[in-house]
């Protein structure tokens, strides 16, 4: 196992989880709306885009091609990990949903989500990922962008997805996992009471995106760190995702279960 494997202990992802993301916020001001790495074509997508969304065009074309594998007009969609709301805004002003609820662990984030992001039908919920505050079969969609390597106990999470679609719904989802993490990842969505309807690697639209993106995440980024070490370590990422020891994915699973009954505990 790599040392940076042995680092991701379920302590060390909580301790993560809970100081981590709400420094981010407390240090970002209103410039990040988005924590993703991003993703592009080639061709390029060309995303028709507001002028304010050009800024943030790869993390929004990320959201864009995981939320639009189903159609999301009037339904009602969870997004767990909504982070500083950025794919909510955007996929309630693009795809028209009933409604779009964000859920994060981050309650300093869900704050300046419900300052920045006021839409009718949006609305922001704290709550974590393995222990969804929600009803069974209250959901037609679940999406989820970049987060779940960040959960300690995945299948829980998984769990919880199913429970909350109702019947026939659908679980939109990214994310990454480094090398010697991979085979769990898959024993795990193999496992996953849903059915898997597609998934794709996408190292090189990500490795495509992070290096488009770069100017623009120095900018976010100069507040607490310095420009050589920001173009390090997305230089690093790049490399990564280009050699294969990161991989992401993007997947669409239906739920086929009853939804009943698949309680976490
Ligand atoms: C890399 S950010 C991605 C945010 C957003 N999806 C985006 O693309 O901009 C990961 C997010 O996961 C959230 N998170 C981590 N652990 C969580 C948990 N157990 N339950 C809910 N959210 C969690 C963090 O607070 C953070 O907002």
């Amino acid at each position: 196992m790599s040392f940076k494997s042995r680092l991701v202990t379920v302590p060390s992802l909580k301790f993560f989880a809970k100081h981590y993301y709400p420094f981010i916020t407390r240090i970002s001001g209103d410039d990040l709306v988005f924590m993703n790495w991003g993703y592009e074509e080639d061709p390029p997508m060309t995303l028709p885009l507001e002028g304010s969304d050009e800024l943030n065009r790869f993390p929004i074309q990320l959201y864009h091609r995981t939320a639009t594998q189903v159609d999301l007009k009037g339904k009602k969609v969870l997004e767990v990990s909504c982070g500083h709301g950025g794919g909510a805004s955007y996929l309630v002003r693009t795809l028209g949903p009933a409604s779009y609820t964000g859920l994060d662990l981050n309650s300093a984030g869900l704050d300046s989500c419900r300052k920045r992001h006021q839409l009718p039908g949006l609305d922001f919920v704290q709550g974590n990922a393995e222990n969804l505050p929600f009803p069974d079969q209250s959901f037609d969609a679940v999406i989820n962008i970049e987060a779940s390597h960040l959960y300690p106990e995945f299948p829980r999470f998984l769990a919880e997805v199913a429970r909350v679609l109702r019947p026939g719904g659908h679980f939109l989802y990214a994310d990454i996992r480094r090398g010697d993490s991979v085979a769990k990842w898959n024993e795990d969505l193999g496992n996953a009471p849903m059915r898997l309807m597609s998934q794709k690697v996408i190292n090189e639209e990500v490795a495509r995106a992070v290096q488009k993106n770069v100017p623009q995440l120095l900018k976010v980024m100069s507040r607490v760190a310095p420009a050589f070490y920001v173009d390090k370590l997305y230089g690093g990422i790049g490399r990564e995702l280009s050699n294969g020891k990161i991989s992401y994915r993007m997947f669409c699973f239906a739920n086929e279960s009853s939804g009943v009954g698949v309680a976490s505990s």
